[in-house]
């Protein structure tokens, strides 16, 4: 399983793009990876700058040992926590670690979160309908949320987070389908949404609908929007001045928050435009480093299936 997974962790997205816009002073500091995964960004990172420590976060216990392992060489210079990028401030002052010099968000699943069937995510892979991505995290599974909302909560969470089209008819159908047995797995799901939407769909279309239907159900459990809002806030709160945060997405509805957010941080002022002075005494804290968002590049697009839908942004702490 180590060797399977660390065959994942080669492939960190846009890497280049992250080591050239590194900025490290002469007295070095620590880089935030807020989403370790299997660590290919930690360790770019920490192999190109030998005067900063990288301090890995991640909610995965089992990404974490495997990064215990791989990073075991660099000693210090490589420190594991097992939290929340949303908890970020209070880690750090638990930490005792002052004002990282940059912060990755890497957002979203890693393939190998993809590939292992065991965490629910995949569409295709049959497995218990999970989708959290700590196993010890009390909050309810994919399944409980599937099996006891009510079907208004179902549609909401369906058009919401995962703008599924036709997310009433997936909403009936899934109250349905649980009213005769529960909904257990990935599969189970697969196969909900497919009897949906029957011939009504072509055939080449029903994963991209898949795919929408399982990003919705895992939002849902992660409050993956909420958490990104956070973090992306608190990253900006406890950034060095001259500091750098490195934001993927892959997702349009978390490009799209994480694009409005960085946009806000830069204007500072929330008052609205027809107020004569402002009143809110918000000021700019970021200064937007990429005016479009960094796409890779056709060899790494080539290279990296999961890359095709990547956007970087990068921005500076004023
Ligand atoms: C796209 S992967 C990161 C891949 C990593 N950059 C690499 O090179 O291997 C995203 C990771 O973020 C983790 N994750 C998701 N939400 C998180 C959160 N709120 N806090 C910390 N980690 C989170 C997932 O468990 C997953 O391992």
């Amino acid at each position: 399983m180590m060797r399977e997974a660390l065959e994942f962790s080669h492939r960190p997205v846009l890497v280049r793009e992250i080591l050239d816009n590194v900025r490290v002073g002469e007295k070095g500091g620590v880089f935030v990876d807020g989403t370790l995964g299997l660590g290919g960004h930690s360790e770019a990172i920490i192999q190109r700058f030998p005067s900063i420590s990288v301090l890995g976060i991640d909610l995965d216990a089992e990404s974490l040992s495997l990064c215990g392992e791989r990073f075991r060489d660099y000693g210090d210079r490589f420190m594991l926590q097992e939290s929340s990028y949303a908890r970020l401030d209070d880690l750090l002052l638990e930490m005792g670690i002052e004002s990282p010099i940059g912060i990755l968000l890497d957002t979203g699943l890693s393939s190998f979160d993809i590939e292992s069937s065991r965490r629910g995510f995949s569409f295709s892979h049959d497995g218990p309908l999970d989708m959290r991505y700590s196993q010890s995290a009390d909050y309810p599974t994919a399944r409980e949320i599937i099996n006891e909302s009510l079907q208004e909560r179902l549609h909401t969470i369906l058009w919401t987070y995962g703008e599924v089209p036709w997310a009433r008819r997936i909403a009936s159908s899934i109250v349905r389908a649980r009213g005769t047995k529960p909904i257990e797995s990935t599969l189970d799901l697969t196969r909900i949404v497919k009897r949906a939407f029957g011939s009504r769909i072509k055939p080449g279309k029903i994963n991209g609908v898949l795919a929408q239907v399982f990003q919705a159900f895992r939002y849902a459990v992660n409050g993956e929007l909420e958490v990104l809002e956070a973090g992306l806030r608190k990253s900006i709160d406890v950034l060095a001045s001259g500091g750098r945060l490195f934001v993927i997405c892959y997702e349009s509805l978390s490009h799209r928050l994480t694009k409005k957010i960085l946009r806000e941080e830069e204007r500072g002022c929330v008052c609205p435009i027809d107020f004569p002075v402002c009143v809110c005494g918000r000021k700019p804290r970021i200064r937007i480093l990429t005016r479009r968002a960094i796409h890779p590049s056709d060899e790494e697009k080539a290279a990296n299936v999961r890359s095709r839908s990547a956007f970087l942004r990068i921005a500076e702490k004023l």
